[in-house]
């Protein structure tokens, strides 16, 4: 065992070391260290086996084994660990039921980004080494200190208990499942471990000119640069770095703004030799805001002679800074809806709410002779390399993004607003790595959900036919436009195409405020319009007496009929299945009946009810007028198939996939297939992860470059199209030929490529009944079932499918009910994690998945996307159900407690309603 020094300075040996024992390597600390979080001291000795997702003692994602005993490692002072044995997942799964656990967290279904599970695993094996016979609720409660993002927690409690049990589950290992399990996968984080800390400056205000001085910040041991608005460059940039378009994405950030536009923005940065210095220089920096008049709310930048949030954006004649319409005109409409027999009008309220991946956003650059290299959590790397070239003056092939495995995303992102500020810094600071995470406060700052309001006006026939359809949206954008233009042009055209009506019309437009910036999140769009959707069509279908099933049966789109939004034939949407499923799966699990009470409630206080809803999503960028495209290449390799994308996994097993898609299309083993994530520059040319599309785009090129490689391959040999066959033993045969096999290593070096470009949007439909208990005392909402189905054409791996659904419809019940973004006066509450109210492993209900499809999508696949569908329609069929449980018509989200009580005690009084809340356009 050797001793290595962690520490800032020198000073005297009896008092200023101690010595840590971690996972048998002997870690010495200096006596400023001593007072340090022991999760920074074991990072910045290289211990990458712990990762921090909030470094505030909320997640448990740092656990760590202290002499047996785990222990939050972002609270715990380096002290309290000296002289003591400190386990990480490295050395706990390294044998014993730890071995085993990771055994079972690998398996495709069990975990997904990873990024929470290192901690969880030291929480499981010091369980697992206590007591063997364990249960659902023990495994709960030991656990219920942890927080994971993705999974619903049923694979991660699955693979406890058989580990416990020694019966190994039925599922193939992930790619990457071991590395998550044992820590040893290397997140953004985890590159090059000596990087220089960029610690952001944010603004206090939420509107203001911000000046950044260094003040005697430079004199912190330690300290290496500050860089304010001064230091960065004229060139302007959106964070939504997809379109071109000066609407949708305008120019509008400085890399350090001079003019802070909501509280938290980003103005400077500090750049330090370690996170205790950059933190230190941060209190000394000399940061002064001269106040600007600021618009908190959307009614205040609607008002007449409203404060002007981005003074910089005189082309715009007040706060709206997109507006846009689809479908009939206005007038139509309106005659439309005049003339109908009956009419009827519901508006929703969306409150604003986290993003939440557990893995923050960051971004690690470097420079070398010119070149700059990022290491970024991106879900879209070429995009950016582009973007960031763009911003840098630079020709794009002097930027490179490297891969890195993403600890969760959910859409934020695909944001470019960390990579600008850390290659600065970099070149500012002589090439040296600096790395740039926010903090968890300063996240909560940054982003959040989009917030708006949506009102519904449908003209009825007398039998209940809808002749006509209203569609009125408000979003808040927040201080940036960021990707508020593409939310609403995605809400705005699937409120329109799921169910067609003769005359219809959905028009918003999304605000600025001088409040957090909205950003992407997983169904960005769809969720909301689906929640006012659902829910007035549930109206609907009570005020004309229909089953709810039936009501939607009678009006939704189907294959073959042309989409109402872009003219094209759908080739693919099973919605008939869907609905007989959902129907069937009811029956067979239906909550305890309405009015029914539960062994051990008191009579009368629990009320019980079951909803449902629809949703569409989009599998594919593609429209109208822009056609999503992707690339993807597979060459052989020595001991396999390579397959080659840019496309990162943020934990959805979108590369397992990719390798299944290969060996299907191949006839081999998925062992015999690797996938590699190659850097943006040598990348096949793709956009990335993002809208569900990795099925859709990246499994159909990669199906393709099979077949390419494959003819590739017979061209090679000579061989007549159509007879190569790939085997297991390494060997290549012809069928109906007479030529002796080949070996494989004979073809080492072969290349295909190919791309596909989408012709539709992938248009994947589904649906999901609810269960609900509403507590009539308290107005406590509980989700007891959730039956969730389905239409992805064709399922590819059935249980990563699982896996994205139960994760997915527990987001929906997190975003439903729970989950909270605040402000209060343009300033934002909620931005630690456990203020945000994520949901834990108490939430999770029982859910059942159902896959049903026609397998008629097009490409070879005939699959389609998955990945945000799940947590879609799961807020309007929570509140489709609480409106049969209690007979009150909940249209806010979240549905907390006091609304749902409010809400109960005086159904009369709308609780959803803001005070602010903008009459519709
Ligand atoms: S990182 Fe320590 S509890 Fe979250
Ligand atoms: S797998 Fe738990 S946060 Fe992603």
């Amino acid at each position: 065992m050797t001793a290595e020094a962690v520490g800032d300075r020198p000073v005297a040996r009896e008092t200023a070391q101690r010595t840590i024992d971690v996972d048998g390597r002997a870690i010495t600390l200096g006596a400023d260290r001593l007072a340090q979080p022991l999760a920074e001291t074991l990072r910045a000795a290289g211990v990458t086996s712990v990762k921090l997702p909030c470094g505030e003692g909320t997640c448990g994602g740092c656990t760590v084994l202290l002499d047996g005993a785990p222990v939050a490692a972002c609270v715990t002072p380096s002290a309290r660990a000296a002289g003591l044995r400190v386990r990480t997942a490295a050395s706990v799964t390294a044998a014993g039921p730890g071995a085993t656990l990771a055994a079972e967290l690998a398996r495709r279904g069990a975990l997904q980004c990873g990024f929470c599970i290192p901690g969880i695993v030291c929480s499981s094996a010091a369980l697992l080494e206590q007591r063997g016979d364990l249960d659902a609720a023990t495994v709960r409660a030991a656990l219920a200190g942890h927080l994971c993002r993705c999974t619903g927690y049923e694979g991660i409690v699955d693979a406890v208990l058989r580990a416990a049990a020694g019966t190994p589950g039925a599922a193939a290992t992930r790619q990457d499942g071991r590395g998550k399990a044992d820590g040893s996968l290397r997140y953004s984080a985890d590159q090059v471990p000596d990087a220089l800390v960029g610690l952001l400056l944010t603004s206090r205000g939420p509107h203001a000119h911000v000046t950044v001085e260094p003040g005697d910040a430079l004199d912190v041991p330690g300290a290496v640069a500050v860089f304010g608005p001064g230091d960065a460059p004229a060139r302007r940039f959106c964070t939504n770095p997809h379109v071109d378009d000066p609407v949708l994405a305008p120019a509008e950030n400085a890399v350090f703004a001079a003019e802070a536009r909501y509280v938290g923005d980003i103005v400077g940065l500090v750049v330090a030799e370690t996170a205790h210095a950059a933190r230190e220089m941060a209190a000394r920096v000399r940061q002064v805001e001269e106040p600007l008049p600021a618009a908190r709310t959307v009614a205040e930048a609607l008002a007449d002679g409203a404060a002007r949030v981005q003074r910089a954006r005189t082309d715009l004649p007040g706060n709206v800074a997109v507006e846009l319409a689809f479908g009939a005109d206005e007038a139509a409409v309106s005659a439309a809806l005049a003339a109908a027999p009956v009419t009827h009008t519901s508006t929703v309220e969306i409150l604003p709410g986290p993003i939440a991946a557990l893995e923050r956003p960051a971004a690690l650059a470097t420079w070398d002779d010119g070149r700059c290299t990022v290491w970024s959590t991106s879900q879209t790397p070429q995009v950016v390399r582009r973007r960031l070239a763009g911003l840098l003056g630079l020709d794009a092939a002097t930027v490179d993004l490297r891969p890195v495995p993403l600890g969760g995303g959910f859409g934020l992102k695909e944001e470019m607003f960390l990579e600008p500020a850390a290659a600065l810094a970099s070149r500012g600071c002589g090439g040296r790595p600096v790395r740039v995470e926010p903090t968890r406060a300063q996240l909560g700052r940054l982003r959040r959900r989009h917030a708006g309001t949506i009102t519904i006006t449908s003209g009825c026939a007398e039998d209940g036919a809808v002749l006509a359809r209203d569609v009125r949206v408000v979003l808040d954008a927040g201080g940036e436009v960021g990707h508020s233009g593409l939310v609403l042009e995605n809400l705005l055209l699937l409120a329109t195409s799921l169910y067609p009506v003769a005359v219809g019309r959905a028009a918003g437009r999304a605000v600025l405020t001088n409040t957090t910036s909205s950003a992407a999140f997983r169904g960005y769009g769809a969720s909301e319009i689906t929640f006012a959707l659902e829910t007035h069509l549930d109206d609907l279908a009570r005020r004309f007496g229909s089953d709810p099933v039936e009501f939607r049966r009678r009006h939704v789109l189907r294959a073959g009929q042309v989409d109402p939004v872009n003219s094209w034939v759908v080739a693919s949407l099973a919605v008939d299945e869907c609905l007989d499923a959902l129907a069937a799966a009811g029956d067979a699990t239906a909550a305890l009946p309405p009015g029914q009470t539960a062994a051990g409630e008191e009579p009368g206080r629990w009320r019980r009810g079951s909803g449902m809803s629809m949703f569409a999503i989009v599998t594919a960028a593609s429209s109208a007028v822009h056609k999503d495209s992707a690339r993807a290449r597979c060459r052989v390799g020595a001991a396999g198939i390579v397959v080659e994308t840019v496309v990162p996994d943020m934990g959805q097993g979108i590369h397992s996939t990719l390798a299944a898609v290969a060996a299907e299309q191949l006839g081999l083993p998925a062992e015999r297939v690797v996938l590699c994530q190659a850097a943006a520059a040598a990348a096949p040319a793709d956009e990335g992860t993002f809208a569900s599309r990795g099925v859709y785009l990246t499994g159909n090129a990669v199906a393709e470059a099979a077949h390419r490689l494959t003819a590739a391959a017979e061209h090679r040999l000579g061989w007549p199209g159509g007879t190569l066959r790939w085997t297991n033993d390494g060997a290549i045969r012809a069928d109906a030929v007479d030529a002796p096999a080949v070996p494989w290593s004979e073809l080492v070096g072969l290349v295909a490529e190919a791309g596909v470009i989408a012709e539709d949007n992938g248009l994947v439909v589904g649906a999901q009944r609810v269960d609900v208990a509403v507590d009539a005392w308290t107005g406590r909402l509980r989700v007891e079932r959730v039956v969730s189905v389905h239409d992805v054409g064709r399922v590819l791996e059935p249980a990563l499918a699982r896996g994205q659904v139960v994760g997915g419809v527990l987001q929906g019940i997190g975003v439903a009910t729970t989950e909270q973004a605040r402000h209060d006066g343009g300033v934002p509450l909620d931005v630690h994690l456990f203020d945000q109210a994520i949901p834990t492993m108490a939430l999770a209900p029982e859910i059942q998945a159902v896959f049903v499809g026609d397998g008629a999508a097009r490409g070879r696949l005939g699959a389609k996307g998955l990945g945000e569908a799940p947590m879609v329609g799961v807020p309007a069929a929570i509140a489709n159900a609480v409106r049969d449980a209690t007979g009150v018509r909940l249209t806010t989200w979240p549905m907390t407690p006091e609304r749902v009580l409010a809400a109960l005690e005086d159904p009369a009084r709308s609780p959803s309603r803001a005070a602010n809340a903008p009459a519709p356009p």
